[in-house]
Parts: C-alpha cells; structure tokens; sequence
C-alpha cells in the first residue's frame, strides 16, 4: 500500500507518527495521488542521506505546528518594531538603554506559544511571521552561529539585572516569566559581534515565546552581521 510504504519511510526519517500521518494527508488534501505518494515526499526529502533537504523539514514544521494549535497551545502576540521607531543608546557602556520614539510603524506577530523567534521565521504560519522573516535572516537556523537572528528587547520587556543590598548588579535571579531574561555567555559572545549589540540584546534562536510573553515588544536592529559569511568554505 502507498501510504504504508510512504509512512515507514517518514518514521525512518525520525518523524513521530502523527507528524507522518500529518504529512501524507495534506499531500494527499493538496491533490496527490495515492500513487505519485512515496515519490513525492522522497523528492521532498531531497538527499537526506547527507543531510540536505528539498522541503520536507518545512512541510513537517508546519503540520507540527497545526498538531499543537489542535492540543490547544496558546496563540501570543509579539509586537516588532522597525528600526525607524527606535534608536540605539549612544552609550550603552553607561548603563544607557535603547529609546523607542514611535509604535507607530510596529507590526504584530502570531505564534503558537513554545516556539522561539527563529522558529517563527524559518516555519511560521501566523499573521505576520513572514514579514518578521524580511528583518531576521536566521541564516544558521538557530545554531548560535551567525547572529542575523540578532534583536534588542524592549526594556520594559527585559529582566537582566537587580542590584543587591551592596549595590552590586547581579544576573543571579530568577527571572520574572512576564519578561525576557539575560543571555547565557556563549549567547552574549554572539552577541557581543551583532550590528549595535544593545544592553538588553538577544539572539531570536534563544527567545522563546511564551504564553506569559504575550505583548512582548521587540526591537529590529537597522542592520545584521553574518559571522558565516566569515566561515572559510573550501
Ligand atoms: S539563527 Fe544564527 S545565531 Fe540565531
């Protein structure tokens, strides 16, 4: 049988079975014959033997994520704001935080709570997540090696420090759920090479959407720096 072929081929692949009964029905919704099954989603699969793909990753991100708004996951509401709305501190050495002058031009993302910001927009189908992929080119996909995914929180989104009884600033404390924490050290050294790194700086692959973070205001940097373009390919 077609789809039996088809489903042993997709659990092989290291799918869930759902994630595979959820591909071979919408091919088969979108007007594949029973027959053509097994070849297409082979050729989606591309040369998966070493690791590439033809637009099955895609296909199995978004029946994921139709899987988890049928379990009943949170949509939030994540504000963007373009760098015309906002300018970095001039001396963000001094303590100084991002200024944001305008909302005016912000535009709202959905996404299903759980997902990171990288996640939006390498796989996002809400309102809005493309136009998120137009800012963010989340070249590594995710991997902490590229900082395009590069975005400054919204200080009164942001939860980095507290000054204890010595005046000391620490980062260590838990950190409240309504708002978005410190970087770990290997994500600030990333960061620490983004366009304009700012005191409240994350990369979007660690920024994970919560149903808590519902409203959360993001910044857009004016530019990004691709550390891959600095990779020597052979
Ligand atoms: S997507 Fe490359 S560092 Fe986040």
């Amino acid at each position: 049988m077609p789809s039996h072929e088809t489903m042993q081929f997709l659990l092989s692949l290291g799918y869930t079975e759902a994630v595979s009964s959820g591909i071979i029905n919408a091919l088969l919704q979108n007007g594949i014959p029973p027959s053509s099954l097994f070849t297409m989603v082979k050729g989606l699969a591309g040369r998966y033997e070493v690791g590439e793909d033809g637009g099955l990753e895609a296909l199995a991100a978004s029946v994921k994520l139709e899987l988890e708004k049928q379990e009943g996951k949170a949509t939030v509401k994540i504000w963007c704001l373009p760098s015309t709305g906002w300018s970095p501190a001039s001396d963000e050495d001094a303590g100084a935080l991002p200024t944001v002058h305008s909302m005016e031009r912000a535009f709202a993302v959905e996404a299903l709570e759980g997902v990171t910001l990288t996640d939006i927009v390498n796989h996002g189908t809400g309102e809005n997540s493309d136009v998120l992929a137009e800012y963010l080119e989340c070249a590594c996909s995710g991997i902490m090696a590229c900082s395009t995914c590069h975005v400054v929180i919204h200080p009164d989104w942001y939860d980095a420090t507290q000054v204890d009884g010595e005046g000391v600033v620490t980062t260590n404390h838990s950190v409240d759920p309504k708002k978005i924490g410190p970087p770990s050290e290997a994500e600030l050294d990333m960061i620490d090479l983004a366009y304009e790194p700012q005191l409240t700086s994350r990369l979007g692959c660690r920024v994970q959407v919560t149903k808590e973070l519902d409203g959360l205001v993001v910044l857009l940097p004016a530019g990004s720096n691709n550390l891959m373009d600095f990779v020597p390919f052979e």
